[in-house]
């Protein structure tokens, strides 16, 4: 949520923070600025929308800077404008930031004696209390130490003073940010995807640190003590931030499915065989609950993991929203284990539910995909999703990645507990393989997916409905719509619907009937057809063994169906093609599939 760059070094700072601040658009875009020191002045251009209005502004320019912060925006306080856009300098102090000041208003009723404040932002503030320091200490890196006293809340902050042209500070806590070196240039990046052009190596800052950058880099603690810092390599490549001939992130990402599966095999179970798994994820065996908190489309993987666990490793088991755990009263146990679910692994709520469950005493083991993220690092224990960098802010490759480990994690739970026996949990495994031939075929048939798409994406509402992990199903597939395509949809559990919200249902409503267990399948369709009979335009999604018995049957405006799979793994196959209905939708509306309204790729604040 927001991206930040920084940089010093021979180039044109503009020119790296432009290209930067581009890469770093899915983090928020409804704003950007640059600051740069040019003849030793400090020049701020800040633009409402997209980063291309900056860089068209930039170009009406020469200037040639060494040194400059830049920052893309997700509003948090004041309206996404010009005024409230990042950079924002106060006194001889320019900064830009990601994060929630929580003491602002305090802060900037204490700093009104001293400084007239032009915008809405808790950033301004900031910047204004370091600024204070900074001219009260006489020196830099004690007035950002006094300031991280002072603050309270979270912040990445990348720093530039008049007086000081060719040094940039950067500190941070509960953000992420990394600094970087490459033939004596130096960046400075809310996430690598910024820099990548440039290194993939990098220093992560931790808790309270503090960085000083002019010809080297300095790192201090909190109490200003130098340290000493490793390099961490992002295994990764330039093409995963590209669009490598795609019309869309998102619809790229659908196609890295397979590539995603083949990594999650290749490192976790090899051979196919449940030991694998328990060499690679450890043992789970003195666990007698758990619970799986996550944030949107990972809270729905927890959903779906649910059922899983309590079916096959008879577990049980309990699902939270992250905001809502970090506020509720909890009952630890000693033999529970939390997941925590996360993409970024930087997710707010996310990241402060896991400092409760670790408070508590509770082991915590996070599902994560970015490498060395706070979650990850955090968690008494990490499973990697391998998934790669993800860009599209609605969530594709990822989810699936964390469903499949999950689904995973439930065999070898089940395995451990003796509740499958190591030939029937092998057996499941060597599905794998098949699981990735059919999600090849699905992505490979994506046309027949846009050719359902033409025939209702200029509705204005829709329901998915099914029962168990069905349901769970639908609340991903339900939000994957309404997220990109604005079309207001409901996931809704079938049995429930005739008790009130059947009444919501109109002539030529889309109802999508999600049904991948052939025991509870003609329960579903019954409450599909109960739709139908007030005038619904029904789809049933299912699998080829269950639509067998409604060949015949033409009430249906579509039967989609994937092939046969066991029901460990059968979910996976349903949601790719749901992504790819999704997306063809929001492609026919002429959406801004990639970067939808009002959101933003991890949510850093609360
Ligand atoms: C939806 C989506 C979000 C994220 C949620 C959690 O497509 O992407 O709902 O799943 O914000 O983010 P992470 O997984 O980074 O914690």
């Amino acid at each position: 949520m927001c991206g930040i760059i920084g940089y010093v070094g021979k180039e044109n700072a503009k020119d790296v923070i432009i290209s930067g601040l581009c890469a770093l658009e899915y983090r928020g875009y409804d704003s950007s600025g640059i600051a740069y020191n040019v003849h030793n002045k400090i020049k701020t251009v800040k633009m409402e929308g997209k980063v291309a209005n900056l860089k068209e502004k930039l170009s009406e320019n020469s200037d040639l800077p060494n040194i400059g912060i830049g920052h893309t925006r997700w509003a948090t306080h004041g309206k996404p404008n010009e005024t409230n856009a990042h950079p924002h300098k106060v006194g001889i102090t320019t900064l830009v930031h990601n994060g929630i000041i929580e003491n602002y208003m305090e802060l900037k009723n204490e700093l009104k004696k001293f400084y007239r404040f032009k915008s809405e932002t808790d950033t301004e503030v900031a910047c204004a209390l370091i600024d204070y320091y900074q001219n009260k200490e006489k020196d830099k890196l004690e007035a950002l130490k006094m300031a991280q006293e002072k603050i309270i809340g979270s912040y990445a902050f990348a720093i530039i003073f008049d007086d000081e042209p060719c040094s940039l500070y950067t500190m941070r806590k509960d953000s992420p940010l990394i600094v970087a070196e490459k033939n004596n240039n130096y960046y400075v990046a809310s996430d690598i995807a910024a820099i990548l052009s440039y290194t993939n190596e990098y220093y992560l800052l931790d808790q309270g640190d503090i960085a000083k950058i002019a010809d080297k880099i300095t790192f201090y603690d909190k109490d200003l003590n130098i340290i000493k810092k490793d390099i961490n390599v992002y295994h990764g490549t330039l093409n995963d931030v590209m669009k490598n001939g795609f019309d869309h992130f998102m619809l790229k990402e659908i196609h890295d499915e397979v590539t995603v599966y083949k990594n999650i095999i290749n490192s976790y179970v090899p051979n196919l065989n449940i030991l694998d798994l328990k060499k690679n994820f450890g043992s789970f065996l003195k666990y007698q609950k758990i619970t799986i908190v996550g944030c949107g489309s990972a809270y729905h993987t927890g959903l779906a993991a649910k059922y899983l666990f309590e079916n096959y490793a008879n577990i049980p088991t309990n699902v939270e929203m992250a905001s809502e755990y970090r506020y509720k009263k909890i009952f630890p146990d000693k033999k529970e284990l939390v997941i925590l679910i996360s993409q970024s692994g930087e997710t707010a709520d996310t990241l402060e539910a896991l400092r409760k469950a670790k408070e508590n005493k509770i082991d915590t083991l996070g599902i994560i995909n970015v490498l060395s993220s706070s979650i990850a690092r955090e968690s008494n224990k990490v499973i990697y999703c391998l998934a790669g960098c993800e860009i599209a802010v609605a969530t594709t490759k990822a989810y699936l990645a964390q469903l499949l480990i999950l689904s995973l994690l439930a065999l070898l739970v089940a395995y451990e507990k003796g509740q499958m026996k190591k030939i029937e949990a092998n057996k499941y495994l060597h599905d794998l393989s098949k699981l990735l031939k059919d999600t090849k075929e699905i992505i490979n048939n994506k046309n027949y997916y846009q050719d359902i798409a033409k025939t209702f994406y200029q509705d204005r509402e829709m329901f998915f409905i099914g029962r168990n992990i069905d349901f769970a199903l639908c609340m991903e597939a339900s939000l994957k719509m309404k997220e990109i395509s604005y079309i207001h949809s409901e996931a809704y559990a079938a049995g429930e619907l005739k008790h009130g919200t059947i009444s919501l249902i109109e002539k030529d409503m889309v109802v999508f009937g999600i049904v991948t267990d052939p025991v509870i399948a003609p329960k579903t369709i019954s409450n599909l057809k109960e739709t139908k009979a007030r005038g619904s335009r029904m789809i049933l999604v299912t699998t080829k063994e269950i639509a067998k018995a409604y060949e015949n049957d033409n009430s249906f405006e579509y039967i989609i169906t994937v092939n046969n799979i066991n029901p460990i793994l059968q979910s996976l196959t349903i949601i790719t093609t749901m992504q790819l209905i999704s997306y063809y939708v929001a492609l026919l509306k002429g959406e801004n599939i990639d970067q939808p309204r009002n959101l933003a790729k991890s949510v850093t604040v609360e």
